[in-house]
């Protein structure tokens, strides 16, 4: 499962394989010196997950995997632990992703695991057969999250966001209602995930701040958290937010052509659900 095999799947996949897109991300951290983290979208259906999990998964993750779970949550678990598999792997092609878990820890955050993988954080999220992971250095904290975008839930997630929030994106994106809310939704909960208190807490604290375009998409600071920011991107029915820290603690280098590619396999993986 090396980066050039995902690009490969990406290109050619069925409907029945996966489709796999990972990106590697340059950070630069004036403190520190340059690091390095890696994005993943995947997408399979929950029976080529099954039959290929002997390939992917560590033997402490097969015993999350019991026969109580439904099999929405197994789907779950195993297209995140697959895209997370997928992201190690561009970032580190020489582990074997069998030996590398990732467990739940105490607040239920996802906890990487396993020979080569030292100061190394993961965050993952899940719609359906589709998931997003990020794999990146304890040095950068990142949370990532993806939601699908339903008109249904136009009311609830106006009532999870403020008049601010909602006008300021409306000033910078020309996109339906529903998409709005949900990246603005996504936005927050990738900070949730980033910060580990998921959303425990009240929602107003994590406001999303200035919105502005820019070539990865829609870039936000946040009104509590100056020291991150937000990286919103869609395509189809499907929203994605990436949450790390700002300039000048760390500044992102991506290849405009590779995101664009990330962007168009979410479209894919929205579309695919559609046929
Ligand atoms: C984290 C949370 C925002 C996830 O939202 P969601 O829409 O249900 O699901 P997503 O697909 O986007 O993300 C799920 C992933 O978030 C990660 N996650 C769960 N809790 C997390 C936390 N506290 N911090 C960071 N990531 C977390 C997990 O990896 C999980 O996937 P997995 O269970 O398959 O490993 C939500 O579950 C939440 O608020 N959890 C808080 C629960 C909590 O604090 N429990 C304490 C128990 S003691």
């Amino acid at each position: 499962m090396t980066g050039e095999e995902s690009a490969e799947s990406a290109a050619g996949a069925g409907t029945d394989r996966p489709l796999v897109r990972s990106l590697r991300l340059g950070l630069d951290a004036p403190r520190i010196g340059p690091l390095q983290a890696a994005l993943a979208l995947a997408s399979a259906p929950l029976g080529w997950l099954n039959a290929h999990r002997a390939g992917f998964l560590h033997g402490d993750e097969e015993a999350l995997l019991t026969d109580r779970l439904h099999p929405r949550r197994r789907h779950g678990l195993l297209i995140g632990r697959y895209a997370a598999k997928c992201a190690l792997a561009a970032l580190r092609p020489d582990l074997d992703p069998r030996t590398l878990a990732i467990r739940p820890g105490v607040l239920e955050q996802p906890v990487l695991s396993g020979e080569g993988t030292a100061n190394l954080g993961v965050s993952l999220s899940h719609a359906g057969p589709v998931a997003v992971a990020v794999v990146f250095p304890e040095a950068c904290p990142m949370g990532i999250d993806l939601e699908r975008i339903r008109p249904a839930n136009i009311a609830l997630l106006t009532r999870q966001t403020t008049a601010v929030e909602r006008r300021n994106l409306a000033a910078c994106l020309a996109v339906p209602e529903a998409e709005r809310l949900t990246r603005l939704w996504c936005l927050k909960e990738a900070l949730s995930k980033a910060l580990r208190c998921g959303l425990t807490v009240p929602l107003d604290l994590l406001a999303v701040g200035r919105v502005e375009a820019g070539p990865t998409g829609l870039g936000v600071t946040f009104a509590h958290f100056a020291q991150y920011r937000g990286l919103s991107l869609a395509a189809g029915d499907l929203a994605a937010a990436l949450v790390l820290p700002r300039p000048p603690a760390v500044t992102l280098a991506i290849d405009a052509a590779e995101w664009a590619a990330f962007r168009e396999a979410l479209a894919e993986a929205a579309a695919r659900e559609m046929r």
